[in-house]
């Protein structure tokens, strides 16, 4: 059986990839900072739990959950240390876990301008510490151990966003930024048995693009070939496809998960 963590697994995305995993026989470690209340990590676990029990497959996965926030190197080494000690081997990381501050460069308000940098800073500045810097954090931590084995696959999710223009710089920039990370870490790991990937999702149905106004949605979906926005379990299949062995020769690339949304 081989063993995986999930950051941002609590809800959306990460509790789908969660889920699939989970499945299709992998021990799973589920991250979030779980800053709501009820507890959103517990529950989620304790719904995978209850899941697993009425599967009908021979193999009943581990599922265990932490709260760490990604951005904070300290905690994430003591929990990926945990986790190796419970499971044995990190062999799956997915890099998962995201935040938008929903700041969008407003040239509406040129009188403005310079008063709103702060605002706007703050909101870049959180982007690329949990995005950028907190996938780092695990891919290096995680890989610290996938090294030990010879053996292991990330899996980065990113975003349209980090691929077309978009007002949300920080947010973009960070998604950007994941996509590079996953070719320079896959260069670096590669002749280590470690492959790195990504995911770039466009709109699914869940968080993220749960604040947009039916209008705006509608206006998305007449942009997108499909003509509908993706589901969790449509990303998550993708990612598991990914960590397993079926993707052994993929190294290093980006699939876009958009209902051809990108298509020139
Ligand atoms: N939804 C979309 O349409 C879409 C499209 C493209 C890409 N994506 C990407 O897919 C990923 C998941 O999106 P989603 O819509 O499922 O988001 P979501 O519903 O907002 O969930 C985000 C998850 O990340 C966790 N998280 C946030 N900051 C964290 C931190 N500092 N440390 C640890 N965990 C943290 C959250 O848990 P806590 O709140 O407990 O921390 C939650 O579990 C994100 O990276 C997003 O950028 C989403």
């Amino acid at each position: 059986m081989k063993n995986s963590i999930i950051t941002g697994a609590s809800r959306g995305i990460g509790k789908a990839i969660t889920e699939e995993l989970a499945l299709s026989g992998y021990n799973v470690a589920l991250i979030s900072r779980n800053n709501h209340h009820p507890s959103e990590l517990v529950r989620t676990l304790d719904e995978l739990k209850e899941k697993i029990k009425n599967n009908n497959y021979d193999y009943k996965p581990l599922c265990i959950g932490f709260e760490c926030d990604i951005s904070d190197k300290f905690r994430v080494k003591e929990v990926f240390s945990k986790i190796y000690d419970k499971f044995g081997s990190i062999d799956v990381l997915v890099n998962n876990a995201g935040i938008n501050s929903r700041r969008s460069l407003n040239v509406d308000n040129i009188p403005k301008w310079f008063e709103n940098l702060d605002d706007n800073l703050s909101g870049f500045d959180e982007e690329i510490n949990v995005n950028l810097r907190g996938s780092f954090i695990c891919s290096y931590i995680a890989a610290g151990y996938m090294l030990r084995n010879k053996r292991g696959s990330i899996v980065n999710i990113s975003s349209v966003k980090g691929i077309e223009s978009t007002t949300s710089l920080g947010y973009g920039a960070s998604k950007a930024g994941m996509i590079k990370l996953t070719r320079d870490f896959a260069k670096a790991l590669g002749a280590y048995g470690i492959r790195v990937n990504c995911v770039a999702p466009g709109f699914i149905n869940c968080g993220m693009t749960s604040e947009l106004s039916d209008e705006k949605k509608t206006e998305y979906k007449k942009k997108i070939p499909s003509k509908r926005f993706g589901d969790v379990e449509e990303v998550a299949k993708v990612v598991r496809f990914l960590a397993s062995d079926n993707a052994s020769y993929i190294n290093g690339e980006c699939i876009n998960v958009n209902g051809g949304y990108l298509m020139i």
